[in-house]
């Protein structure tokens, strides 16, 4: 599997060796590029449904990178995402890169393993694999409506990493090695009363506690020494001593993230071997997840937010000077995927070279994901503020158009205006007919300068949204923070796509 893989390169591929970040990946227009720098800096696609992201800038900017050679991770929302990005492939040349992940195909990561297996992990893995699962779980926890917002979210979180923590050191102490059944039996084997420890016959079936054995009777550094003495006091003293409701929730948190890997399809593709990782996009393959969150719903959610995770950490610890090429994090419906800790991603991505496109029908949509309330709205604004290019489609959410004009931001603009007053004699005059001047009428014009967005909300919500009404056009408005467009003298600049002809799209 390997062999083939490292053969199949695109030629398109192996031939680029320069990785200018000025080159053009795109022209909006004759004068105005989207450069690889560009790109590194992150895109957000805005519109609501049916305006045209995906079909549209979407598409084009998909193409843009796959032409260019980028490497990349595609998470997928909707059941036909994986067969679009074959059309990509396959339009970009780039065929023999594309990698699809699913239940059907041979492909498998098993994320312990590869985490275990890192060169230069160390100390650092337990920590790593506790912020796996917490992300994971950050997820499961907004979709149950928990999480965020609660007065003692903290404690809850800082428990569940307590226990991710104990129960990932105990396992590698004791075994050398990681896998989510043992980790699982681990947590449920754990004892929940400091009588249990009188019972011969609970002794006996403990996994937990053979565990403990098993870690006390091997050889430690004095690192590990220390570990396991923080893991056995924890085992043995601090968790028995819980309430049974606390223990209860954090265990049950626990073991319902683990479920969901130890089952069924995940089990199988997370959980077995490894022939793909995220080190792949790296040499130019193009890992799209097709676990859709439409059909798999959460099962497909954890999946690619762990992929993602994986492939985030992954990528930003690359040396950039053996490994230059860029990648691009995909992701349409992006609601369903973000995580705090993109926000932390995206402000370091661009010196890992990893392009991250993000499309979304509004900026209500990122709030949500992001727990609600102050913190999802300013964790939101943080995100956004670091996907510097931005293409605003058709919205009729006043939200996001308002958060639009806004950002394009308010220019000196001048109103005219004019009055006249009438003389009635004058008015009585020209009803018959006579038209000669009569004194006293008196009449103004001027301008008066005011403060005024460039661009009213209003306007967002009259562009082009594609299909055969409008010719396959699609219309946004580009904007990027710091750079005035040589089209338009501005800060923003109207630019329209062509939709690919209807006949290679079947389905719509
Ligand atoms: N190749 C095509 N040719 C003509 N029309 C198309 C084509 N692809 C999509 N459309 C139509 O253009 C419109 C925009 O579709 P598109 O899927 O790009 O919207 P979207 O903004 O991604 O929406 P959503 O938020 O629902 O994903 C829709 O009405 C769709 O049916
Ligand atoms: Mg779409």
């Amino acid at each position: 599997m390997r062999l083939w893989f490292r053969n199949a390169r695109s030629p398109h591929v192996a031939n680029r060796r320069l990785w200018d970040l000025e080159q053009s990946l795109w022209q909006w227009t004759r004068r105005d590029a989207w450069t690889l720098r560009n790109a590194l800096e992150g895109t957000l696609i805005l519109g609501a449904t049916g305006s045209g992201k995906s079909s549209g800038s979407g598409r084009t900017l998909a193409l843009a990178m796959l032409r260019a050679g980028f490497g990349g991770l595609v998470l997928t929302a909707k059941p036909d995402e994986a067969r679009l990005w074959a059309d990509y492939c396959r339009e970009a040349g780039r065929s023999a890169d594309l990698v699809t992940f699913n239940a059907q195909n041979e492909f498998r990561f098993n994320f312990l393993d590869h985490e275990l297996q890192r060169a230069g992990s160390g100390a650092g893995l337990t920590e790593n694999l506790v912020n796996l699962f917490a992300t994971v779980l950050e997820v499961a926890d907004r979709n149950t409506g928990g999480g965020s917002g609660r007065e003692d979210e903290g404690y809850w979180k800082r428990a569940n990493r307590q226990l991710c923590r104990n129960a990932v050191d105990a396992l590698v102490l004791a075994k050398g090695r990681l896998t989510i059944p043992d980790l699982y039996r681990l947590v449920v084997s754990a004892p929940t009363s400091p009588e249990q420890f009188k019972s011969p016959e609970w002794k006996e079936r403990s996994f937990c506690l053979h565990c403990l054995a098993e870690a006390d009777k091997r050889p430690k550094s004095l690192a590990q020494q220390a570990d396991f003495e923080l893991v056995a006091d924890y085992f043995m003293l601090e968790f028995p001593q819980l309430s049974d409701k606390t223990r209860s929730v954090i265990v049950s948190t626990f073991t319902s993230m683990v479920d969901v890997l130890n089952r069924g399809v995940l089990r199988e593709l997370f959980c077995t071997s490894t022939n793909v990782q995220p080190e792949d996009a790296a040499q130019g393959r193009i890992l799209v997840i097709d676990l859709p969150v439409k059909e798999f719903a959460e099962v497909g959610q954890f999946a690619q937010v762990l992929w993602k995770y994986a492939f985030q950490r992954t990528l930003e610890r690359r040396s950039i000077a053996d490994s230059p090429r860029p990648v691009f994090l995909w992701a349409d419906e992006a609601q369903h995927f973000v995580t705090s800790y993109d926000m932390q991603f995206q402000t370091t991505c661009r010196a890992a070279r990893v392009a991250t496109v993000l499309l979304s029908q509004n900026y209500s949509n990122f709030v949500a994901a992001l727990g609600g309330s102050e913190k999802g709205r300013a964790e939101t604004d943080s995100l956004l503020a670091n996907l510097n290019t931005k293409l605003l489609h058709a919205n009729g959410d006043p939200v996001t158009n308002e958060w639009a004009a806004q950002l394009i931001g308010r220019s000196r603009q001048f109103l005219a205006n004019s009055s006249s007053n009438q003389n009635p004699e004058s008015l009585a005059m020209t009803s018959v007919g006579l038209h000669w001047p009569m004194p006293a009428s008196s009449s103004s014009a001027g301008f008066s300068e005011t403060y005024e967005y460039e661009l009213q909300p209003r306007e967002f919500s009259l562009l082009r949204t594609g299909g055969p009404a409008n010719c396959g056009i699609v219309d946004a408005v580009l904007f990027q923070s710091g750079r005035i467009f040589q089209a338009s003298g501005r800060t923003w600049l109207p630019v329209a796509f062509q939709q690919a002809a209807p006949n290679r799209h079947s389905k719509r």
